[in-house]
Order: C-alpha cells, then structure tokens, then sequence
C-alpha cells in the first residue's frame, strides 16, 4: 500500500504564513492588531508547553500574544474575573481558557464566561449550540485542523464512513457533528465509539476514514482497520522512553509501524494533527479581528 504520511508540520507552517499576510493586510488597512489571551492555571507541564507553543506561533505572525499564568490556588471568580476584564478589552480578539483545568474549577461557568466572539476555541455553550446548526463561527481548533488535513490530501468525505472514537466535547463530539453536516467536508455517514461501545473493532474495521481521539496509546492496531484507510491520529500521550533524554516519548491513539501499513492517509504522531491544532486557533483569532473591524 502506497501510503501518505501527512506533514502536519509544514502544512500548519504553510498556513501560518497566510494568515501573517491576512495580518498584515489587516493591520495597515484598520490599524488593528489581533490580540489573544490565553489563561493557564496551574503547571500541568504538557499544558505549559502547548501554552508557550500557542504564543510564540501567535507572536511569530505578528499578532499580540499574552499569557495570564494562574496558581492553582484561583477560584472560579478569580479565573471569571480575569475573563471580564479581556472581554471588555478592545485589543483582545480571542480568549483561550487551557484546558484541562484543575478539579476544584467550573469548566463550564468559566468557559461560559467568555464573550462568545471572542471564543475562538468554540467552546462556549453558545458556540456549541451554533456548531449543532451548522452555523458556527469558530469551528473547534482541532476538529477545524483534521477537516484541513483531508483537503489537503484530496480525502472527500462525503458519503464515507467516518468512524470516530472519543466523544469528547473538544474533539469527538464537534469533529462528529461537522462531518455528518451537510455541505463541504461534511455529509459522511458517522459512528461514534466510546469506552462503552462493545465489539469496537468491528466497526472500526468498517471505517473509510478513522478518526482516534481517545487519549489511549497505540490502542488502534492493524486488526482494527481496513486496508486503504484514512487515519487520523488526535491522541498525544507521554509513554516512558529510558533511552529519550526526557524520560518519555509522545506517541498517538494509534500503533502507527501496523496501521501505516494498511492506511492509503495517515497523521503521525507528533508532527501531524498538533501542529494544526494552533494553526487553526490563529485563524480563529484572526477572524475575530477582522470582524471586530466591521
Ligand atoms: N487542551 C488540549 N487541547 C486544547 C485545545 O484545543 N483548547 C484548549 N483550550 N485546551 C486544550
């Protein structure tokens, strides 16, 4: 099997490189520059690296990044009151709140509190709601990512047999619901698996297009898939490596040495989806600020 291993790397390098252009167009014909703020609290270290990760990506474009660091210790309305005051900031386009946040915070009333146009994550209740209607602004980063990765790899999805595993709000649910839309990438016949779901190769042996978001290392084998599959690998899990000098490796959902064999399209680990994922947060933002200058 010829099979395409996507460059999630230079694909999100390339479109970095369009929006630095959008950017500057923006800014010499309004005087705006989009602005985002992203909130960590606490000091998950996979958190932080994917925080600095988000800024300098933002910065490297010519967009203003700022970073709101937040102990542990913060209730819901220190967290609630940070987001009011960068709701009400003009220069700030788009709020991140990184997830996942400590057990002893609200997900919900702090999301929730961000204005939702300037959600560009898409995961305020509202936005949710617009994305079951097809008529979302911010489509969620990473969900908005996969669908860019199959246009660039010619993969149509209308008609196939999506099968995704996870039911996450951030990636299982919305990829799901954007995929059986109507319309371009969209109106895929789709299967949602979870850790309930019983003879799950079965169905994952049916997909045209697998889509793993499960958070579950090498848990995608070659028995699992069809040959000529399109595989798309969300997971990023840290496994113990002696011989990294870190101590670990990151390694996706899927056993990439079986499945690459049989897939026609394949997302490494890393270099494929995660790259994306950012790339997309930045063209959110970009928009945010573009229509603020309507
Ligand atoms: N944690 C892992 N991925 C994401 C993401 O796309 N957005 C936020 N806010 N947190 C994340």
């Amino acid at each position: 099997m010829d099979t395409q291993v996507i460059n999630g790397v230079e694909l999100a390098a390339e479109i970095r490189l369009q929006i630095l252009d959008k950017v500057k167009i923006l800014k010499k014909t309004t005087g705006i520059i989009p602005g985002l703020s992203v909130i960590l609290v606490g000091n998950d270290p996979a958190s932080n690296v994917y925080v600095k990760s988000k800024q300098k990506a933002a910065m490297e474009i010519g967009m203003n990044a700022v970073d709101y660091l937040l102990p542990e210790t913060v209730k819901d309305s220190d967290v609630i009151q940070l987001i009011k005051n960068l709701n009400s900031d003009e220069s700030v386009h788009g709020i991140l709140v990184q997830l996942p946040l400590p057990e002893n915070l609200s997900k919900t009333k702090i999301i929730d509190s961000i204005d939702p146009n300037k959600d560009v994550d898409g995961l305020h209740t509202l936005n949710m709601g617009k994305l079951m209607t097809g008529r979302q602004i911010f489509p969620p980063a990473t969900p908005y990512g996969i669908q860019k990765i199959l246009l660039s790899a010619g993969v149509s999805v209308s008609s196939k047999h999506v099968v995704v595993l996870g039911r996450s709000e951030i990636v299982g649910k919305p990829i799901s619901l954007l995929m059986s839309q109507k319309g371009v990438m969209g109106d895929a016949t789709v299967t949602v698996c979870h850790s309930k779901t019983r003879n799950i190769e079965s169905i994952t042996n049916q997909a045209d297009i697998l889509i793993a978001a499960i958070g579950m290392p090498n848990f995608v084998t070659g028995s699992m898939v069809k040959d000529g599959v399109v595989v798309i690998d969300v997971g990023i899990n840290r496994v113990v490596d002696a011989q990294n000098r870190r101590g670990y490796k990151l390694v996706g959902d899927v056993f990439f040495e079986e499945v690459s064999k049989k897939a026609s399209v394949i997302t490494p680990v890393p270099g494929g989806v995660g790259p994306m994922t950012i790339a997309m947060l930045l063209e959110n933002t970009f928009k945010s600020a573009s229509i603020s200058s309507l």
